[in-house]
């Protein structure tokens, strides 16, 4: 079983999780884990050509603005990734500002860029209740809502049909803690439960039939009592889903690792293995390690967050029912999590493959390792 064997032991004088703090070191230097040291600029291959050797796609979330803005960007984005995903710009908010009237000018023109670039564009997200209109908010509940989410479905799959092959249908239903007995949110559309969200994949399916469908969530990585919860409610949804014929082909586990939790492999492997005894595939979608916590000079963070890619992605990529890796973002230039868990050095957070100024670090070793470790598709 790979990744048992990686030496991931820290020294005791130095991994002490504390209160505050997560000191680290690594006994592990980066050649043993599998990872030369960081080149000074960028040579080799690419990740996407190192995953395709393995028949994985390996992807990142972009942001429309960025990838027109910055070049430095768009160079990194057309050498290391075969697919993209928008960050914003194709969920319901951005694309329905008004009632029946659609804009899908920033979806569109990443869809130019990807066509133009031999790229695949991912589809993200059609529901999902964070991100709704502001107009729709309000008429969210009962057959209303339920119309209004079906009609967002058709509306932005069908402008997409064919040239986006892959959708995150819905996004982030399940949430054990609010306490419904299927384990879902307690969001208006969900009022009738597995029916609904049934009934939302097979709108999507009518309105792209070439698409593969997912169901996409977070917080199911982890060896912790409430993401175990949550794998076996996400479990439940999707056997509920298939016992409905409701057409979802994939999951997609976001996989945002978060540096201080403790993971399991086998524990993870395993809910692989019953997600993929359902006949789905699945994707890691959002990939990128929080390191809020992780103390140390900039080496050691580096290490020590790529250590811990390189631990899940080991034991992922086991499973061949993996077949798309996609990371959320690609460079420390466009971190999400600095500003949504700031570090209490006030430092940035390093989360990505690439650096601030886009060299590759520990983190895009770990993925080029573990890509050229996996087993073949
Ligand atoms: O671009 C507009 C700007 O024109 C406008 O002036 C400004 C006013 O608020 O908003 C800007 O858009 C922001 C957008 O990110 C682009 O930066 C939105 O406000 C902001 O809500 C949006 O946040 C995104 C968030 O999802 C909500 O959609 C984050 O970038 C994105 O990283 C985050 O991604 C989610 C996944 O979709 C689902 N899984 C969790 C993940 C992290 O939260």
């Amino acid at each position: 079983m790979r990744g048992a064997s990686t030496d991931l032991s820290l020294s005791a004088a130095e991994a002490r999780v504390g209160r505050r703090t997560v000191l680290v070191g690594l006994g592990a230097s980066c050649a043993t884990l599998g990872m030369p040291r960081p080149a000074a600029s960028v040579e080799g291959e690419a990740l996407k050509t190192i995953a395709a050797g393995r028949g994985l796609t390996y992807g990142c979330a972009v942001f429309e603005k960025t990838l027109r803005d910055d070049a430095r960007m768009r160079e990194a984005v057309l050498r290391e990734v075969a697919s993209i995903v928008a960050g914003y710009e194709m969920k319901w908010r951005p694309t329905a500002p008004a009632e029946g009237r659609a804009d899908y000018r920033a979806g569109d023109e990443l869809l130019r860029f990807a066509t133009d670039n031999g790229l695949a564009l991912r589809g993200h997200t059609v529901v999902w209740h964070q991100n709704p209109p502001l107009w729709a908010i309000p008429r969210l509940h009962g057959r209303e809502g339920e119309e209004l989410v079906f009609a967002h479905i058709r509306d932005i799959m069908g402008h997409y049909r064919g040239r986006v092959r892959e959708w995150d249908v819905v996004n982030e239903a399940v949430n054990v803690p609010e306490g419904r007995p299927d384990g879902l949110r307690r969001w208006g559309p969900y009022e009738r439960g597995y029916d609904f969200l049934a009934d939302c994949f097979r709108v999507a399916h009518e309105a792209d039939p070439d698409a593969v469908l997912c169901y996409n969530d977070f917080g199911l990585e982890y060896d912790r009592i409430d993401q175990a919860a949550k794998r076996a409610a996400v479990l439940r949804l999707v056997e509920a889903l298939k016992a409905r014929g409701a057409p979802i082909h994939a999951v997609g586990i976001q996989s945002h690792l978060i540096a201080w939790y403790p993971f399991s492999q086998g524990v993870f492997r395993k809910f692989l293995a019953d997600l993929a005894g359902l006949d789905l595939r699945i994707r890691l979608t959002e990939l990128d390690m929080n390191e809020r916590k992780v103390g140390g000079d900039i080496g050691k963070r580096d290490r020590f967050g790529a250590s811990l890619v390189r631990r899940y992605l080991d034991a992922a990529l086991d499973e061949k029912a993996v077949t798309g890796v996609l990371t959320w973002g690609l460079s420390d230039s466009e971190n999400w999590l600095t500003g949504y868990a700031p570090r209490l050095d006030g430092l940035p957070q390093r989360s990505m493959p690439l650096d601030e100024a886009f060299e590759r670090k520990p983190i895009w070793y770990a993925l080029a390792s573990a890509f050229r470790n996996a087993p073949s598709r």
